[in-house]
């Protein structure tokens, strides 16, 4: 914002805040659920000036689904019965996409394609203001690592530079050039720091971990996405260290300054059974809320979503100076100066256009965009004799599996403005795709779970799961059947929509066992078999990889997702995903990561490692199935030696690195061309490697593309134990490959003017 304009507005909200009572002051620091239409409750609220903004979100409120006119009527109340007519802020979690549902994000994220994923996110934000939306709970950037945390699937994997660059590209997706058009709505990057290091996987817990580690690992995205202009943050439900994030002033403070920050949905209150008091300990026995509810605030945080405690106890507070009246206006300044930047001071209607609700939702231009990044986002894990891609000509397919023919789960979690009528099931995509040349046998084969009180949760928010009142061994007998029919059978199996997201954690990341019971008497049919799979999260599929032939990831692709599937299978497009996660073996091995350090006990790695060596569990490898950037197509990449233009750069000169790559196959295909960086000798242990540039290229059959990189020494920082940003030169080992375990390297020595290294 120029300085100008950021004067403009600083006067002109000085002069509302002249105006504004204390009541209203704290009302626009109240964030509540409402449903559409409106209750006559919250209507009051809004009236008297008691509400800065709402929300839609889980369970019945289905906010924004009756689209411009539903919430219109909202802020048509607060703009013209309210006694200020201060416009309210709107949001939705809209995660992945609105109508036309995208992948989900951890999905996007294995695109590797930020133009795909900030174009994702622009069509997003089209759609979610036709609805009168202006604000969306997005990006999720938590660093993820261990998978039995359901939220994995809402955020970019495990690593930190790539988890930085699709945090930019969601909030310029989201925000667009300028947050104030019509079109765009204010990112909220979440959840404010270390939820995706909640021990156990188990969702709601803490995390603890070093300080360096925190701000290597997991501030960087958080940073990156306010450095893009994230116009808010929202806080973690987890305690870091010891301390509840809504009482982390100085994390808060550090890091989020300049953005509106909001909290978790009733996680004030929830500090209570943390058995948090105040900052000396103490809690107001009667009243806990009081004392926690002036904590949030002095830690900073700006809004209170659904703990109404700010609307309620604040005064109190204030008489007693236990806050101050300044911690109170920063906080509405900060509220009011959102609503500014997002326009609604000039225009609060302006989001509010029927004819761009009908024109610009489930476009064609959308769902094509939706359906590149589908295809974009698998990931090909085997593909053993080249069983894909098919050839449509007179073949016979079963398609089987529960999720074969689901249209529902396909949209993934988070997606409640997805409709199932406008998505396309893996077997619709196969039909449409597949045309008269390819005859197909379905069949169920198995529920998606046994587990019926499993299905009841899964159910929470729509009738998502349903379980076949045939036995397991009836359904399995008619998927043997249609294969034993087929030429090459497609088996559709995985996770239900709602077995990832929040509160989604599971102790056992595998396909459910009745699906893989599934599967093995798949194989024994001797039938070729591809395994298409649906997941939120990296499974453990040893079995499956040893004895399957080809397994395709589709995870929770969305509203395109069965045609996108269907081009690869039948190589109208080559898959180009590569992981963003480490795929365990066995889910003992979790959490497990591309850049865990070295041990002081590395073994070698030629070598069967003895009892005494930590490279090994008693009862199996340490090693993962699938490691962090593996991926393949339907063509081969050779990769050349990889050069550098200095082999001892000084201080702040930039290294160029190059590789050649090679498309040594029979056919085009997109390679992500991944550079990694060791620092084989530090004052503190570092990472094994760390991912500093990649670039998604395509090449022609036999083409051969020079990638070039640069590196500077503020790569190569890192915080030290005493919080210091530190660079230390000497030799740095840079890798250039297809994957975190295979890359060629070259050793520099970086040198800084006067020291030897
Ligand atoms: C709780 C979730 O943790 C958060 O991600 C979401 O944005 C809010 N609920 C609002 O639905």
């Amino acid at each position: 914002m120029s300085t100008h304009k950021q004067e403009t507005m600083k006067t002109a909200i000085d002069a509302l805040m002249a105006k504004m009572t204390l009541g209203e002051k704290l009302g626009q620091l109240n964030l509540v659920t409402s449903n559409v239409p409106i209750d006559p409750e919250r209507a009051d609220d809004v009236r008297a000036g008691r509400v800065g903004g709402m929300l839609g979100g889980l369970f019945p409120c289905t906010f924004g689904v009756d689209g411009p006119s539903g919430l219109r009527q909202i802020q048509e109340i607060a703009v013209h019965e309210s006694r200020l007519g201060i416009p309210l802020l709107l949001g939705f979690d809209v995660i992945h996409g609105h109508q036309t549902v995208f992948p989900i994000p951890l999905a996007q994220s294995c695109s590797w394609d930020l133009d795909h994923i900030q174009a994702g996110a622009r069509i997003a934000a089209r759609e979610a203001s036709a609805s009168g939306l202006n604000w969306a709970f997005s990006p999720m950037v938590d660093i993820a690592r261990d998978p039995r945390w359901g939220r994995v699937a809402e955020g970019a994997g495990e690593d930190p530079y790539l988890g930085s660059r699709v945090a930019e590209a969601m909030v310029r997706g989201l925000q667009g050039e300028d947050l104030a058009a019509a079109d765009s709505i204010m990112a909220c990057v979440k959840h404010f720091v270390g939820y995706g290091a909640v021990e156990g996987g188990r969702d709601y817990n803490n995390a603890d971990m070093s300080p360096a580690r925190l701000h290597d690992i997991y501030l960087p995205p958080f940073l990156a996405a306010v450095e893009a202009g994230a116009g808010s943050a929202m806080l973690s439900f987890s305690a870091l260290n010891g301390l509840p994030s809504h009482a982390d002033r100085n994390l808060m403070e550090q890091c989020l300054s300049g953005v509106l920050k909001v909290s978790d949905f009733d996680a004030i209150p929830e500090m209570i059974a943390h058995g948090l008091g105040d900052e000396n300990g103490q809690i107001d026995e009667d009243d806990p809320l009081q004392t926690l509810t002036e904590r949030a605030l002095r830690a900073g945080v700006q809004m209170d979503m659904m703990g109404h405690g700010y609307t309620t106890r604040l005064e109190k507070a204030l008489a007693a100076g236990r806050v101050t009246e300044a911690e109170i206006d920063s906080a509405c300044r900060a509220v009011l100066e959102a609503k500014w930047k997002l326009g609604l001071f000039a225009e609060p209607f302006a989001r509010f256009d029927p004819e761009r609700e009908t024109r610009d939702i489930l476009t064609t231009g959308h769902r094509t965009v939706a359906r590149d990044v589908a295809a974009d986002c698998c990931v090909l894990l085997k593909n053993d004799g080249d069983l894909l891609p098919l050839k449509r000509s007179g073949l016979n397919l079963a398609v089987v599996g529960p999720l074969a023919d689901d249209r529902w789960n396909i949209l993934g979690p988070w997606s409640f403005q997805g409709n199932p009528d406008h998505a396309v099931s893996i077997l619709d995509g196969i039909r449409n795709v597949g045309g008269d040349d390819v005859r197909i046998q379905c069949a169920k084969g198995a529920n998606v779970t046994e587990d019926r009180r499993m299905v009841e949760l899964l159910n929470f928010a729509g009738p998502k799961v349903s379980i076949d009142p045939r036995s397991p061994a009836d359904l399995i007998a008619e998927a043997v059947s249609a294969a034993q029919d087929a030429d090459v059978v497609v088996a559709v199996l995985g996770e239900a929509a709602e077995m990832s997201g929040e509160a989604a954690s599971r102790l056992d990341i595998g396909i459910p066992e009745n699906q893989r019971d599934l599967l093995m008497a798949l194989h024994r049919t001797g039938k070729p078999i591809v395994l298409v799979t649906l997941n939120g999260r990296p499974l453990t599929l040893p079995w499956e990889a040893q004895n399957i032939p080809a397994i395709l990831v589709s995870w929770f692709g969305g509203s395109e997702s069965g045609n996108a599937v269907a081009e690869l299978l039948f190589g109208i497009r080559a898959p180009s995903g590569k992981l963003t996660t480490t795929w365990p073996r066995h889910v003992g091995q979790v959490p497990l990561s591309y850049d865990r350090p070295t041990t002081g006990r590395p073994g070698d790695p030629g070598q069967d490692p003895g009892k005494y060596s930590t490279r090994c569990y008693l009862d199996g490898p340490s090693t993962p199935l699938f490691p962090f950037g593996f991926g393949l197509s339907y063509t081969t990449f050779a990769y050349g030696p990889v050069t550098v233009d200095k082999a001892e750069p000084c201080d702040d000169e930039i290294l160029t690195v190059c590789v050649d790559v090679t498309n040594t196959g029979g056919r085009a295909g997109r390679e992500v061309v991944q550079m990694y960086v060791t620092d084989p000798v530090a004052s503190m242990v570092r990472p094994g490697k760390m991912l500093k540039g990649f670039q998604k290229i395509s090449l022609e059959a036999g083409e051969t593309k020079t990638v070039t990189f640069t590196l500077s020494r503020q790569d190569l920082q890192f915080h030290n134990q005493n919080l210091d940003l530190v660079w230390e030169p000497g030799r740095f080992v840079i890798g250039v490959g297809p994957h975190a375990q295979d890359v060629r390297t070259v050793t520099v020595r970086w040198r800084a003017r006067g020291f030897t290294a």
